[in-house]
């Protein structure tokens, strides 16, 4: 194979010659830049560089072998390195200028959810911290997540001998030592280099269960493999199950050949997202996106992308194929027919945000609901997964008891999980919570943040008075002033649908 001197690599920087280096290979991808399915500005930022880090962030490796044989033109001369382009751009800058050069935390000041935030964004590129904490225009769905929980009140009883908590619950009939769990979340390549995996390897040690999205870096096998890795390694039967998040592909043969594959590789649970049918506007997104137009003068492009793999994106759950449409708008009621029928494990439906569709989720044989606004990311001004809640408590409390009932959405500390639990929800799921711990910590993080989230559920219980989850009780909270503003039928044209 020829040896091509990275000063040559280096020439080759633009649209008309694009050269990157993956692994050791020098490739000309002039021709696949205007297919790329994240932009062709992406690209032309690692021109003439070694990209190998940043690829890495967001496929499988193998994606590389999709390439047209061609394309590779031949090794780099090892000696040469230092002579290609070196990227330093948006991306790199970290996301908080205030603590360039600041140490980060030791791990144990981390005592609640938001010093992990604090700890991730003195580390994060920019890039990826927008990708984390943006919402949904000017982020009253996120506020009012978060808010919420803290405009619920406990009504504590006291000398109830609370010596011994148990904080156990089970999901679909898998026993977890916590009511609850990580919500799923894209792209993690971007958040550490571990990925997935590395969530998983935290959540194995501490037998938390996992949602893994679809739209992870690595492949659903790679996710799953990790898991059994960590408890061998460990000689540890954890607990810890993996369930499976599962964006609607357009094209139905990608979607049963997705399922067919997560169902092989283990995943006990299909939780379908049914709130994307469209990406709501990430304002801190947009603003990125014009500033990286600007800085190379070529089209936008997006970190909302790495959440759903993008339209006509890559989707690496697929094993790093290119799928045509990786969201539906299309989706009906009518299509958990036939998904039924490829997926004969639990279904759970991600995303209801009313009474009237908790019912048609019972009717249409789902096995739980996951109540919540995506973490404050889709619709603006949509409720809150508390007062979502609270609504289907009122108007159809017939699911509870036929349905597991999830919520997540803004709960940052245990004593959110247990108002969640008063008020029926099987179990919680913590989204940004544990991505920042993973960010600043890796596996460490997501450890301590389950310690943390664990530690204050076991105080709150025994304040509250009681020793076990299953005596939590609506009574329990006071929650009359969300329900003042809850939404009631008699004040809307929307009766008639009840
Ligand atoms: C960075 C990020 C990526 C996400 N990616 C996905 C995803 O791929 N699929 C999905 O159904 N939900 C996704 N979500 C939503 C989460 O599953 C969850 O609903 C939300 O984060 C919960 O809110 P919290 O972050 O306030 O805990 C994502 C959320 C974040 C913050």
């Amino acid at each position: 194979m020829a040896l091509i001197d990275g000063a040559e690599v280096a020439k080759h920087n633009n649209k008309k010659s694009c050269w990157i280096v993956l692994q050791d290979r020098v490739y000309d991808i002039t021709s696949f830049l205007s297919k790329h399915p994240g932009g062709a500005a992406i690209l032309l930022k690692q021109s003439g560089s070694d990209a190998t880090t940043e690829f890495k962030k967001y496929h499988p490796l193998d994606y590389v072998n999709d390439l047209p044989p061609r394309s590779c033109l031949g090794a780099i001369d090892p000696n040469t390195f230092g002579s290609l382009t070196r990227r330093k751009d948006l991306e790199d800058r970290p996301s908080s200028e205030a603590n360039t050069g600041q140490k980060i935390p030791h791990i144990s000041l981390c005592v609640s959810c938001l010093d992990f935030e604090k700890a991730a964004k003195a580390v994060m590129p920019r890039k990826s911290y927008i990708y984390a904490s943006t919402s949904a225009n000017t982020g009253a769905s996120l506020k009012g997540n978060i808010e919420d929980w803290e405009r619920i009140n406990f009504r504590p009883r006291v000398m109830r001998n609370v010596g011994d908590v148990n904080t156990q619950r089970s999901i679909f009939g898998h026993n977890s030592p916590y009511p609850f769990y990580i919500s799923p979340m894209g792209t993690l390549g971007a958040i550490h280099p571990g990925a997935e995996p590395e969530m998983v390897k935290g959540a194995v040690r501490k037998g938390i269960h996992m949602v893994v999205s679809t739209a992870s870096t690595k492949t659903t096998e790679q996710i799953m493999r990790s898991m059994v890795e960590e408890q061998k390694r460990m000689n540890y039967a954890s607990p810890t199950r993996l369930f499976f998040q599962f964006y609607m592909p357009v094209n139905r043969e990608r979607a049963v050949e997705l399922m067919h594959m997560v169902k092989k590789a283990g995943y006990k649970g299909l939780w379908i997202t049914v709130d994307t049918p469209v990406l709501g506007k990430r304002e801190s997104d947009r603003v990125l996106q014009a500033e990286e137009a600007l800085s190379v003068g070529l089209e936008k492009q997006s970190t909302s992308e790495w959440e759903v793999g993008g339209e006509n994106a890559f989707a690496p759950a697929m094993g790093g194929r290119v799928v045509s449409g990786q969201l539906s708008p299309h989706t009906t009621w009518g299509d958990l027919k036939w998904i039924r029928r490829e997926w004969d494990g639990p279904i759970v439906l991600k995303g209801i945000q009313c009474t009237e569709d908790a019912k048609l989720a019972l009717e249409h044989g789902c096995q739980g609901i996951l109540l919540s606004n995506h973490g404050g990311r889709q619709l603006h001004t949509a409720p809150s997964s508390l007062m979502t809640l609270l609504e289907i408590r009122t108007y159809c409390p017939e699911v509870f008891g036929k349905l597991e009932i999830f919520v997540d959405g803004g709960l940052r500390d245990g004593s959110d999980v247990l108002k969640a639990l008063c008020l029926g929800a099987t179990a919680v799921g913590v989204g940004r919570p544990y991505l920042y711990a993973l960010a600043a910590y890796g596996s460490q993080g997501v450890e301590r943040c389950t310690h943390v989230l664990y530690e204050e559920l076991t105080t709150a219980m025994r304040l509250l008075g009681i020793t076990s989850l299953n005596q939590a009780r609506p009574e329990m909270v006071n929650a009359s002033r969300l329900l003042n503003e809850m939404w009631r039928p008699e004040n809307t044209a929307a009766r008639s649908h009840l």
